[in-house]
Protein backbone atom coordinates (compact mmCIF):
# COMPACT_ATOMS: atom_id res chain seq x y z
CA UNK A 1 0.00 0.00 0.00
CA UNK A 2 1.34 2.98 -0.84
CA UNK A 3 2.05 6.63 1.61
CA UNK A 4 -0.17 9.44 0.92
CA UNK A 5 -0.01 12.00 3.13
CA UNK A 6 -1.18 15.30 1.46
CA UNK A 7 -3.69 17.30 4.08
CA UNK A 8 -2.80 15.10 6.80
CA UNK A 9 -2.49 16.56 10.45
CA UNK A 10 0.34 15.06 13.20
CA UNK A 11 -1.13 15.77 16.58
CA UNK A 12 -0.20 12.94 17.87
CA UNK A 13 1.98 9.78 16.32
CA UNK A 14 -0.40 7.70 16.80
CA UNK A 15 -2.28 9.55 13.62
CA UNK A 16 0.77 8.12 11.80
CA UNK A 17 1.14 4.36 10.99
CA UNK A 18 4.61 2.67 11.09
CA UNK A 19 4.57 3.17 6.75
CA UNK A 20 3.93 6.37 7.13
CA UNK A 21 6.15 7.70 9.81
CA UNK A 22 8.61 5.16 7.51
CA UNK A 23 7.84 7.70 4.85
CA UNK A 24 8.83 10.98 6.58
CA UNK A 25 12.15 9.23 7.96
CA UNK A 26 13.27 8.61 4.45
CA UNK A 27 12.59 11.66 3.08
CA UNK A 28 14.36 13.40 6.09
CA UNK A 29 17.35 11.13 5.51
CA UNK A 30 17.11 12.35 1.95
CA UNK A 31 16.87 16.04 2.42
CA UNK A 32 19.63 16.08 5.16
CA UNK A 33 21.56 14.79 2.80
CA UNK A 34 20.92 17.39 0.15
CA UNK A 35 22.14 19.96 2.68
CA UNK A 36 25.32 20.26 1.35
CA UNK A 37 24.42 20.53 -2.33
CA UNK A 38 23.11 24.19 -2.03
CA UNK A 39 20.14 22.80 -4.16
CA UNK A 40 17.44 25.82 -3.91
CA UNK A 41 14.47 23.60 -4.66
CA UNK A 42 11.59 26.17 -3.71
CA UNK A 43 9.36 22.81 -2.81
CA UNK A 44 7.12 25.04 -1.10
CA UNK A 45 6.62 28.38 -2.78
CA UNK A 46 3.59 29.87 -2.35
CA UNK A 47 3.28 27.81 0.36
CA UNK A 48 2.08 30.11 3.80
CA UNK A 49 2.71 28.37 7.58
CA UNK A 50 0.69 30.15 10.95
CA UNK A 51 3.31 29.12 13.49
CA UNK A 52 0.86 29.62 16.99
CA UNK A 53 2.79 29.84 20.42
CA UNK A 54 1.21 29.65 23.79
CA UNK A 55 4.94 28.65 25.26
CA UNK A 56 8.28 29.54 24.24
CA UNK A 57 10.46 27.80 22.16
CA UNK A 58 13.76 27.53 20.33
CA UNK A 59 14.38 24.36 18.08
CA UNK A 60 11.09 24.22 16.83
CA UNK A 61 9.96 27.34 15.73
CA UNK A 62 13.44 27.83 14.20
CA UNK A 63 13.27 24.84 12.63
CA UNK A 64 9.34 25.43 10.90
CA UNK A 65 10.96 29.34 10.02
CA UNK A 66 14.16 28.03 8.24
CA UNK A 67 12.88 24.84 6.82
CA UNK A 68 9.74 26.43 4.98
CA UNK A 69 11.58 29.83 4.45
CA UNK A 70 14.59 27.65 2.82
CA UNK A 71 12.08 25.95 0.11
CA UNK A 72 10.14 29.08 -0.90
CA UNK A 73 7.21 29.38 1.35
CA UNK A 74 6.75 32.12 4.05
CA UNK A 75 5.73 31.64 7.88
CA UNK A 76 4.18 34.10 9.87
CA UNK A 77 5.26 33.79 14.40
CA UNK A 78 1.98 34.47 16.26
CA UNK A 79 2.18 34.41 20.38
CA UNK A 80 -0.31 34.47 22.10
CA UNK A 81 0.57 38.03 22.83
CA UNK A 82 -0.29 38.75 19.04
CA UNK A 83 -3.12 37.33 18.44
CA UNK A 84 -6.69 36.69 19.91
CA UNK A 85 -6.82 32.96 20.18
CA UNK A 86 -8.97 31.44 23.08
CA UNK A 87 -8.58 35.43 24.61
CA UNK A 88 -11.19 37.89 22.55
CA UNK A 89 -11.42 34.64 19.85
CA UNK A 90 -12.48 31.33 19.91
CA UNK A 91 -10.37 28.49 18.62
CA UNK A 92 -13.20 28.11 16.15
CA UNK A 93 -13.22 31.00 14.99
CA UNK A 94 -9.51 32.01 14.95
CA UNK A 95 -9.18 28.46 12.97
CA UNK A 96 -11.78 29.17 10.27
CA UNK A 97 -9.79 32.76 9.89
CA UNK A 98 -6.79 31.02 9.54
CA UNK A 99 -7.76 27.75 7.27
CA UNK A 100 -8.68 30.60 4.58
CA UNK A 101 -5.27 32.21 4.74
CA UNK A 102 -2.70 29.73 5.53
CA UNK A 103 -1.85 26.29 3.99
CA UNK A 104 -1.16 24.69 7.35
CA UNK A 105 -0.87 25.70 11.20
CA UNK A 106 2.08 24.81 13.35
CA UNK A 107 0.08 24.95 17.43
CA UNK A 108 2.71 24.86 20.20
CA UNK A 109 0.47 25.08 23.71
CA UNK A 110 -1.14 23.62 26.69
CA UNK A 111 -4.02 21.80 25.68
CA UNK A 112 -4.15 18.72 23.10
CA UNK A 113 -7.84 19.55 22.64
CA UNK A 114 -6.75 22.85 21.23
CA UNK A 115 -4.82 21.43 18.48
CA UNK A 116 -7.51 19.33 17.73
CA UNK A 117 -10.41 22.32 18.07
CA UNK A 118 -7.83 23.69 15.20
CA UNK A 119 -7.55 20.53 12.75
CA UNK A 120 -11.39 20.67 13.12
CA UNK A 121 -11.99 23.97 11.96
CA UNK A 122 -9.43 25.23 9.97
CA UNK A 123 -9.62 22.84 7.11
CA UNK A 124 -5.94 22.28 6.64
CA UNK A 125 -3.14 20.12 8.24
CA UNK A 126 -2.42 21.04 11.39
CA UNK A 127 0.95 20.18 13.57
CA UNK A 128 1.41 19.97 17.02
CA UNK A 129 4.70 21.67 18.17
CA UNK A 130 4.08 20.53 21.91
CA UNK A 131 1.43 20.56 23.87
CA UNK A 132 1.34 19.35 27.86
CA UNK A 133 0.64 15.87 26.30
CA UNK A 134 2.58 14.97 23.46
CA UNK A 135 5.38 16.06 21.37
CA UNK A 136 5.20 14.36 18.18
CA UNK A 137 7.77 16.68 15.34
CA UNK A 138 10.06 15.88 18.39
CA UNK A 139 10.07 12.38 18.63
CA UNK A 140 10.57 11.94 14.52
CA UNK A 141 13.73 14.25 15.03
CA UNK A 142 14.44 11.85 17.89
CA UNK A 143 13.90 8.19 15.70
CA UNK A 144 16.41 9.77 12.55
CA UNK A 145 19.08 10.69 15.02
CA UNK A 146 18.70 6.72 16.36
CA UNK A 147 18.98 5.44 13.22
CA UNK A 148 21.74 7.44 12.33
CA UNK A 149 23.45 6.54 15.26
CA UNK A 150 22.95 2.32 14.73
CA UNK A 151 21.68 2.24 11.17
CA UNK A 152 18.51 0.89 12.43
CA UNK A 153 15.24 1.57 14.88
CA UNK A 154 14.39 -2.59 14.96
CA UNK A 155 15.47 -4.01 18.41
CA UNK A 156 17.11 -0.59 19.37
CA UNK A 157 16.37 -0.39 23.32
CA UNK A 158 15.70 2.96 24.47
CA UNK A 159 15.59 4.00 28.24
CA UNK A 160 13.75 7.16 29.12
CA UNK A 161 14.83 8.25 32.38
CA UNK A 162 12.68 11.29 34.44
CA UNK A 163 9.06 12.14 34.25
CA UNK A 164 7.18 9.54 32.74
CA UNK A 165 4.19 10.84 32.28
CA UNK A 166 5.19 14.41 30.41
CA UNK A 167 4.75 14.97 26.51
CA UNK A 168 8.14 13.26 25.69
CA UNK A 169 7.80 9.97 27.92
CA UNK A 170 4.52 9.19 26.19
CA UNK A 171 5.49 10.28 22.92
CA UNK A 172 8.03 8.15 22.50
CA UNK A 173 6.01 5.15 23.96
CA UNK A 174 4.25 5.24 21.20
CA UNK A 175 6.68 6.19 18.50
CA UNK A 176 9.42 3.34 19.27
CA UNK A 177 6.70 0.85 19.73
CA UNK A 178 5.42 1.66 15.99
CA UNK A 179 8.98 1.27 14.70
CA UNK A 180 9.85 -2.04 16.67
CA UNK A 181 12.00 -0.32 19.03
CA UNK A 182 11.93 -1.24 22.55
CA UNK A 183 11.24 1.58 25.14
CA UNK A 184 11.06 1.69 28.86
CA UNK A 185 10.62 4.42 30.58
CA UNK A 186 12.30 4.71 33.96
CA UNK A 187 10.50 7.03 36.58
CA UNK A 188 9.47 7.25 40.40
CA UNK A 189 6.02 5.36 40.90
CA UNK A 190 4.33 8.91 41.33
CA UNK A 191 5.43 9.63 37.40
CA UNK A 192 4.68 6.86 36.05
CA UNK A 193 3.00 7.47 32.66
CA UNK A 194 -1.02 7.33 32.22
CA UNK A 195 -2.86 4.40 31.48
CA UNK A 196 -4.47 5.01 28.12
CA UNK A 197 -1.40 5.79 26.25
CA UNK A 198 0.34 2.86 27.78
CA UNK A 199 -1.98 0.84 26.65
CA UNK A 200 -2.07 1.85 23.66
CA UNK A 201 1.87 1.61 23.09
CA UNK A 202 1.85 -1.58 24.17
CA UNK A 203 -1.03 -3.12 22.36
CA UNK A 204 1.05 -0.96 18.98
CA UNK A 205 4.52 -3.12 20.51
CA UNK A 206 2.87 -6.40 20.14
CA UNK A 207 2.11 -6.24 16.71
CA UNK A 208 5.58 -5.03 15.29
CA UNK A 209 7.42 -7.41 18.05
CA UNK A 210 8.84 -5.26 20.70
CA UNK A 211 7.88 -4.00 24.33
CA UNK A 212 7.23 -0.80 26.19
CA UNK A 213 7.71 -1.64 29.79
CA UNK A 214 7.68 0.47 32.89
CA UNK A 215 9.83 0.41 36.27
CA UNK A 216 11.00 2.72 38.71
CA UNK A 217 14.12 0.75 38.69
CA UNK A 218 17.44 2.31 37.33
CA UNK A 219 19.51 -0.83 37.16
CA UNK A 220 16.66 -3.09 35.48
CA UNK A 221 15.69 0.26 33.31
CA UNK A 222 18.76 1.13 31.93
CA UNK A 223 20.84 -2.19 31.24
CA UNK A 224 21.42 -3.02 27.64
CA UNK A 225 19.84 0.39 26.37
CA UNK A 226 21.82 1.87 23.42
CA UNK A 227 19.91 4.77 24.26
CA UNK A 228 19.68 6.50 27.33
CA UNK A 229 16.74 9.42 27.29
CA UNK A 230 16.08 12.39 29.65
CA UNK A 231 13.95 15.35 29.47
CA UNK A 232 13.46 18.46 31.68
CA UNK A 233 11.66 17.36 35.41
CA UNK A 234 9.83 20.72 35.36
CA UNK A 235 8.20 21.32 32.01
CA UNK A 236 6.31 24.72 30.85
CA UNK A 237 3.39 25.09 32.54
CA UNK A 238 5.17 23.26 35.34
CA UNK A 239 7.01 25.35 37.50
CA UNK A 240 5.14 25.24 40.96
CA UNK A 241 6.06 21.76 40.99
CA UNK A 242 9.60 22.65 41.13
CA UNK A 243 10.83 21.32 44.88
CA UNK A 244 8.36 18.20 44.51
CA UNK A 245 10.02 17.01 41.45
CA UNK A 246 13.80 17.36 42.33
CA UNK A 247 12.89 15.83 45.62
CA UNK A 248 10.91 12.65 43.45
CA UNK A 249 14.19 13.11 40.62
CA UNK A 250 16.95 13.81 42.28
CA UNK A 251 17.84 10.06 42.23
CA UNK A 252 17.34 9.88 38.25
CA UNK A 253 19.72 11.91 37.07
CA UNK A 254 21.91 11.03 33.72
CA UNK A 255 25.59 10.57 35.16
CA UNK A 256 28.15 9.40 34.19
CA UNK A 257 27.60 5.90 36.92
CA UNK A 258 24.27 5.91 35.59
CA UNK A 259 25.52 5.71 32.28
CA UNK A 260 28.04 2.62 33.01
CA UNK A 261 25.25 0.97 33.76
CA UNK A 262 24.06 0.36 30.50
CA UNK A 263 26.56 -2.51 30.56
CA UNK A 264 27.71 -1.34 26.86
CA UNK A 265 30.20 0.60 25.80
CA UNK A 266 28.26 2.10 21.77
CA UNK A 267 25.06 3.59 24.31
CA UNK A 268 24.17 7.20 23.27
CA UNK A 269 22.56 9.81 25.41
CA UNK A 270 19.89 12.25 23.79
CA UNK A 271 17.48 15.23 25.20
CA UNK A 272 15.11 16.87 23.24
CA UNK A 273 16.51 20.09 25.01
CA UNK A 274 16.53 22.69 26.31
CA UNK A 275 18.57 20.98 29.21
CA UNK A 276 18.93 22.30 32.60
CA UNK A 277 22.51 20.94 33.95
CA UNK A 278 23.44 19.83 36.56
CA UNK A 279 19.12 18.61 37.06
CA UNK A 280 18.64 15.82 34.83
CA UNK A 281 22.11 15.87 33.26
CA UNK A 282 24.97 16.67 34.40
CA UNK A 283 27.64 18.61 32.55
CA UNK A 284 29.90 15.64 31.66
CA UNK A 285 27.62 13.66 30.14
CA UNK A 286 25.67 16.44 28.25
CA UNK A 287 29.44 17.50 26.68
CA UNK A 288 30.39 13.50 25.93
CA UNK A 289 31.52 11.86 23.26
CA UNK A 290 28.42 10.33 23.10
CA UNK A 291 26.12 12.73 23.86
CA UNK A 292 24.29 13.48 20.51
CA UNK A 293 21.91 16.25 21.75
CA UNK A 294 22.62 18.86 18.88
CA UNK A 295 22.75 16.26 16.10
CA UNK A 296 18.94 15.93 17.45
CA UNK A 297 18.37 19.62 17.59
CA UNK A 298 19.54 19.65 13.94
CA UNK A 299 17.38 17.05 12.85
CA UNK A 300 14.13 18.76 14.10
CA UNK A 301 14.33 21.29 10.99
CA UNK A 302 15.21 18.00 8.74
CA UNK A 303 12.02 16.13 9.78
CA UNK A 304 9.65 19.52 10.05
CA UNK A 305 10.82 20.02 6.71
CA UNK A 306 9.69 16.30 5.05
CA UNK A 307 6.62 16.44 7.67
CA UNK A 308 5.61 19.75 5.63
CA UNK A 309 6.81 18.42 2.21
CA UNK A 310 4.73 15.53 2.88
CA UNK A 311 1.85 17.04 3.78
CA UNK A 312 1.32 19.91 1.56
CA UNK A 313 2.59 18.61 -1.75
N1 LIG B 1 12.91 20.42 21.89
C1 LIG B 1 12.12 21.50 21.67
O1 LIG B 1 10.92 21.40 21.38
O2 LIG B 1 12.78 22.67 21.81
P1 LIG B 1 12.11 24.12 21.84
O3 LIG B 1 11.29 24.20 23.11
O4 LIG B 1 13.28 25.05 21.86
O5 LIG B 1 11.24 24.28 20.64
N1 LIG C 1 8.74 18.31 28.53
C1 LIG C 1 9.28 19.57 28.06
C2 LIG C 1 9.72 19.45 26.66
C3 LIG C 1 10.38 20.68 26.09
C4 LIG C 1 10.81 20.54 24.67
C5 LIG C 1 8.24 20.66 28.22
O1 LIG C 1 7.06 20.40 27.91
O2 LIG C 1 8.58 21.76 28.65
Amino acid sequence: MGVFLKGRSLLSLMDFTKDEIRYVLDLSHKLKNEKGDNKNQQRLLSKTVALLFEKRSTRTRCSFETAVGEEGGSSVFLSTDDIHLGEKESIEDTARVLGRMFSAIMFRGFHQETAEKLRKFSGVPVYNGLTDEFHPTQVLADLLTIEEAFGRLKGIKVAYVGDGRNNMALTLMIGCAKMGTHCTIVAPPSLHPAGNVVDYSQHVAETTGTDVSITSSIDEGVSQADVIYTDVWISMGEEDRKDERIRLLKDYQINAALMKKTGLDHSIFLHCLPAVKGMEVTEEVFESPYSRVFEQAENRKHTIKALLLATLL
